[in-house]
C-alpha cells in the first residue's frame, strides 16, 4: 500500500517548497530559478532564467519569497526577445506511448464534505463549462478559458489524434454525509469514486472512454497530505477498488486550512514582508484557488491519464507533467514567487487571466506548450 501512495505523490499539484524557491545568482547578469518543489522531484526540475524577478539574496532568505520584486533594466541585460516562462533547455517532456484523452471529455464532479455551498458549486461548475462553451451562447471574451485549454489540446496520441475540444460537465454526485470520514487517505478517494459509482440512487455513470471523477472536498475534510505536500493530485481507480481504470482528480478546499499554499496568490504567507494577497475573481479564497487546482489536474489527466503519456523526468513514479513545470505561473514573465502579468478586474480589483461563460473570471495556471517549450496561457502578451 505504500508503495501504492507514493506513486500517486507523483502526479501531484505540489506544494510550493519555500526553500526550494530560493535564487541562486549564477552570473552577474543571469538570475536563475530552481523550482524543484519536492524531496522527489526528478531531476528534470525547470530551471528558469527571470530577468523580471529580480533577485535579492538578503530579502529572498526571508521565507525564500520575493514577493513583488521585479528586474529593472540595469539589473539584467538579457534580449527581450527571450522567453523566460520556462527553458526548454532543461525541460525533457516526452511521450511514453500511452493514451490520452482524445475523445469526448466528461468531467463528473463529486461534492464531498458538509460544507459545500451552491454559489462554491456555481463557480466550479461554471469553470468546468467555460472549457468548452456551448457554440448557442454568448461566446467569453478573450483571453478565455477555452483558450486556455488549446495549449493542452496540443498533445497527441501515437496516432496523431489530439486531445479533445469536447469537454462537458457530466452527472454529480454529493457526499454530504461524508461516509468515508473526515479525514480521507489517498485510497479513500477512490473509496468515494466506488460509493459514487455504485450508489444504489443515481450512480454516477462508468465512462472508460473520456469520463474524469473529479471528488472536491469542502474545508471541513482533511485530506492525507493536503497542504503539507499537494493541493490536488490525480491518478486512475484500482479495478480492484472501483471496478475499473478510471482517471480520476482530487482537489480540496483550502480555507481555514492552508490558502497561503493552496490559494496562492489569493492568500500570502504572514510571514513575508510586504506580501500582497491578490483579490479573488469570484470573491471566494478557498474555490477560486481550487479552480487553478482542478484546471492543473485537468490537464493532465486528460495529457496522461493513466499516467504512462506525457510526462518529463527518466522515473515513472515521480514524473514531471505539464501542468507541473508551469505552477505558479500565470503570465507573462510568471515564475519564482512572481505570478506574471495578470488581468485586473476593474470593478473589483481581482486578479484574473480567463474570461469565462456568464461573464465569470479565472485565475488559471499556464501549460507546458510542447511546440514553443515554454509555458503558454490565453494571457501571453507575446505569443
Ligand atoms: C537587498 O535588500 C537589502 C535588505 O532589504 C537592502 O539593504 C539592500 O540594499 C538590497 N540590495 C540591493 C542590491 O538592492
Ligand atoms: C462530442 O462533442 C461534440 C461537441 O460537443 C458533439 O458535437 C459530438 O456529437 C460529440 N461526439 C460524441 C461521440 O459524443
Ligand atoms: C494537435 O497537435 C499538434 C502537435 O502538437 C499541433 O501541431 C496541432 O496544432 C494540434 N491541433 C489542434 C487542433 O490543437
Amino acid at each position: 500500500m505504500g508503495s501504492v501512495a507514493r506513486a500517486g505523490d507523483s502526479t501531484a499539484a505540489r506544494v510550493p517548497n519555500v526553500l526550494a524557491k530560493i535564487l541562486l545568482l549564477v552570473a552577474r547578469v543571469v538570475v536563475v530559478i530552481v523550482l524543484n518543489v519536492t524531496q522527489h522531484a526528478p531531476a528534470v526540475a525547470a530551471w528558469r532564467p527571470w530577468p523580471h524577478l529580480y533577485l535579492n539574496t538578503t530579502s529572498a532568505t526571508v521565507g525564500g519569497l520575493g514577493f513583488g520584486a521585479r528586474a529593472t533594466d540595469s539589473d539584467l541585460d538579457l534580449g527581450a526577445s527571450k522567453k523566460f516562462e520556462g527553458s526548454s533547455e532543461f525541460v525533457q517532456l516526452r511521450y511514453h506511448m500511452g493514451p490520452v484523452l482524445t475523445a469526448n471529455i466528461t468531467v463528473h464532479p463529486i461534492w464531498y464534505g458538509r460544507q459545500w455551498s451552491r454559489a462554491q458549486k456555481r463557480i466550479i461548475r461554471s469553470f468546468l463549462r467555460s472549457i468548452s462553451p456551448s457554440s448557442s451562447g454568448v461566446p467569453p471574451r478573450r483571453p478565455s478559458v477555452a483558450a486556455w485549454w488549446r495549449t493542452v489540446r496540443l498533445y497527441t496520441d501515437q496516432t496523431g489524434a489530439n486531445i479533445s475540444a469536447a469537454v462537458a460537465l457530466g452527472a454529480e454526485k454529493s457526499d454530504r454525509r461524508l461516509s468515508r470520514g473526515a479525514s480521507l487517505s489517498r485510497l479513500d478517494i477512490q473509496g468515494v469514486i466506488r460509493d459514487a459509482v455504485t450508489a444504489k440512487t443515481r450512480p454516477l455513470p462508468v465512462n472508460a472512454r473520456g469520463g474524469l471523477y473529479l471528488v472536491l472536498t469542502s474545508p471541513d475534510v482533511a485530506v492525507e497530505d493536503f497542504c503539507g505536500q499537494v493541493c490536488g493530485f490525480h491518478y486512475f481507480t484500482f479495478p480492484s477498488i472501483v471496478g475499473y481504470a478510471l482517471p480520476y482528480a482530487w482537489a480540496g478546499n483550502s480555507a481555514g486550512r492552508c490558502p497561503e499554499v493552496c490559494a496562492y496568490p489569493f492568500a500570502v504567507p504572514s510571514y513575508v514582508p510586504g506580501a500582497r494577497a491578490e483579490r479573488a475573481p469570484n470573491g471566494d479564497v478557498g474555490v477560486d484557488g481550487m479552480v487553478s487546482v482542478v484546471a492543473h489536474e485537468l490537464a493532465e489527466m486528460a495529457s496522461n491519464p493513466l499516467v504512462n503519456a506525457w510526462y518529463a523526468g527518466a522515473d515513472p513514479c515521480f514524473p514531471t507533467e505539464i501542468a507541473d513545470l508551469c505552477e505558479g505561473i500565470y503570465g507573462t514573465g510568471g515564475g519564482g514567487a512572481y505570478t506574471g502579468q495578470l488581468l485586473l478586474d476593474r470593478r473589483t480589483g481581482a486578479a484574473y487571466n480567463a474570461n469565462g461563460v456568464g461573464g465569470r473570471r479565472f485565475l488559471v495556471q499556464w501549460i507546458w506548450n510542447p511546440i514553443l517549450n515554454y509555458c503558454s496561457g490565453p494571457n501571453a502578451l507575446d505569443q
